[in-house]
Order: C-alpha cells, then sequence, then structure tokens
C-alpha cells in the first residue's frame, strides 16, 4: 500500500479563503476587521519565520496584525505591562506571545497572563479545560487544525485507537483531549512509556508531536493507519523533517501528512480562525 498524501497547505489554503470572505462580508456590513497582536521577543531565526508567516497570513485574509518586536533583554514585568494594556484594549482580538521565550521569562506566567477570550493560541488552563469538558472555544491551533485536516479528508475518526507522542501543553495533551472529542480511544506516550513500538503497532492514527527525527519507524506503522506528523525538526543539512520515517511510514499507512506542508500551515490557518472567533464571541457578550 502506498498512502494518501494530506496536502495541509492546500487544505490550510481553503480554510484561509473561508476566513478571508468571512472578513470581507464582516466589512461590507461596515463591521471591523478583527486584529491580532503579535509579539516576538529576541532574535529567534525560528520564531522570527514563524511569525513571519503569522503575519503575512493577517494580510492575506484581511486580519489587522500589530507587531510587538522587543529586544531579549524585555522584563517579564514590562511584557505583563504590555499584555495588560492588549487585554483592557477592545480594538485587539487576539494576543499571541510567540515562544521560546528568553530564559528569565516563564512561558507559563506569561500564558496565564492573557486574557482567555483573547488567548488565541489556544494555551490558556481556561481553554485547555474547555476543551477538556466538551466545551471547546479557543482550541489550541496545532491540534485543532489537525481535526480540521482531517475532517477535510473526509477521515471519520470515531472509534479510531489513537496513539498520541508527546505530552506536551500546548501540543500532545490538547491533541488527546481533541481526539477523545473526536470520539477516538486515546493513549499518549511519553518518555516513559515502556513499548513504544508496540503503542504504535496497535494504532489506527497515529499523531507524533515529540520533537524527535526519526523517532516512529516505519516498520512499526500498522498497515492502513492514519499517520499525522506534528514534529518540525532542522538536520545538520539544514532539511526540515518531521519525528516519523516518511519514506517508509508512507509504504504502510493508508494517510499520511508530509512535513513540511503537512501540519505547519493549518496552525496558521486556525490562528486565523480563531481570532475571527475571538471577534465574533465578544461581539455576541456585549
Ligand atoms: N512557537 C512554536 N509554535 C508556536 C505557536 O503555535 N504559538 C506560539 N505562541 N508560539 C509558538
Amino acid at each position: 500500500m502506498t498512502a494518501q498524501i494530506i496536502n495541509g497547505k492546500a487544505i490550510a489554503e481553503n480554510l484561509l479563503n473561508t476566513i478571508k470572505a468571512q472578513v470581507s462580508q464582516r466589512l461590507a456590513h461596515h463591521k471591523r476587521a478583527p486584529a491580532l497582536a503579535v509579539i516576538l521577543i529576541g532574535a529567534d531565526p525560528a520564531s522570527a519565520i514563524y511569525v513571519r508567516n503569522k503575519r503575512l497570513a493577517c494580510e492575506k485574509v484581511g486580519i489587522r496584525s500589530i507587531a510587538y518586536d522587543l529586544p531579549t533583554s524585555t522584563t517579564e514585568a514590562e511584557l505583563h505591562t504590555l499584555i495588560e494594556q492588549l487585554n483592557h484594549d477592545d480594538t485587539i482580538d487576539g494576543i499571541l506571545v510567540q515562544s521560546p521565550l528568553p530564559a528569565h521569562i516563564q512561558d507559563e506566567h506569561i500564558i496565564e497572563l492573557i486574557s482567555p477570550n483573547k488567548d488565541v493560541d489556544g494555551f490558556h488552563p481556561y481553554n485547555i479545560g474547555r476543551l477538556a469538558v466538551r466545551q471547546p472555544t479557543l482550541r489550541s491551533c496545532t491540534p485543532f487544525g489537525v481535526i480540521k485536516m482531517l475532517e477535510a479528508s473526509n477521515i471519520n475518526l470515531m472509534g479510531l485507537d489513537a496513539v498520541v507522542i508527546g505530552v506536551s501543553n500546548h501540543v500532545g495533551r490538547p491533541m488527546a483531549l481533541e481526539l477523545l472529542l473526536a470520539g477516538c480511544t486515546v493513549t499518549s506516550c511519553h518518555r516513559h512509556t515502556k513499548d513504544l513500538a508496540q503503542m504504535v503497532a496497535n494504532a489506527d492514527l497515529v499523531v507524533a508531536a515529540a520533537g524527535k527525527a526519526g523517532l516512529i519507524k516505519g516498520e512499526w506503522i500498522k498497515p492502513g493507519a492514519i499517520v499525522v506528523d506534528i514534529g518540525i525538526n532542522r538536520l545538520p543539512d539544514g532539511k526540515i523533517c518531521g519525528d516519523v520515517d516518511f519514506d517508509a511510514a508512507k509504504e504502510r499507512a493508508a494517510w499520511i501528512t508530509p512535513v513540511p506542508g503537512g501540519v505547519g500551515p493549518m496552525t496558521v490557518a486556525t490562528l486565523m480562525q480563531n481570532t475571527l472567533l475571538s471577534l465574533e464571541m465578544r461581539e455576541s457578550a456585549l
């Protein structure tokens, strides 16, 4: 079997076009465009690329993006003050603080400062909790993007045995909650998992979010499984690859996502969707 490749780039483009049409509709009805504040601290080259892509997506769909490019020396107190100001600014719908942050700033402190109704990354414990109790509002972008991508491919998740590899707060954990919500039987694997190969071999759906190149061997994949690779790893030669041994896995899987061009573009598209939703939710609460 050779897997069907899930073209995340094309699915994300479709989603962006839908959002663009929704934003245009708002403008036609004399409503304002959504606005996203994007805070980038320091000069991490990978973060600069991610942020550039997010700002370009804003431009494409008609979301106003407001750039805060701050020096590495920014203190937690200064960042606190900026977030408070943005929380109270009625013209701002979403606040995104690009991670990783410099070592002297605690990511988790900062996320909790963002008003949950402007937390368009879906990282705040309130929003993770909403997902846990089956009442999602602003959903973590990458896991939500995976669900939208599988839906767009007409893959029915109900009842599947799903294995998520990786238990990070921002990806692995909300991914497991999304799959539970979608009706999967979910197993989360991590560094203490006794037999990862066996867990993967039993799975109808494998979602790799460990951030380790080549961790998931192609021969582990159950024939006919769905394989979603969230990993983005840079090899010594500069090439980007996922966590799954793609060439071998695609010979066994029914569906597989490539890296790059798979999950990555979906994360940006769901960020745009969350920014529009954030504005609409606050408007309907007025
Ligand atoms: N760093 C890597 N991915 C992300 C993301 O989706 N959101 C934020 N805020 N930082 C990131």
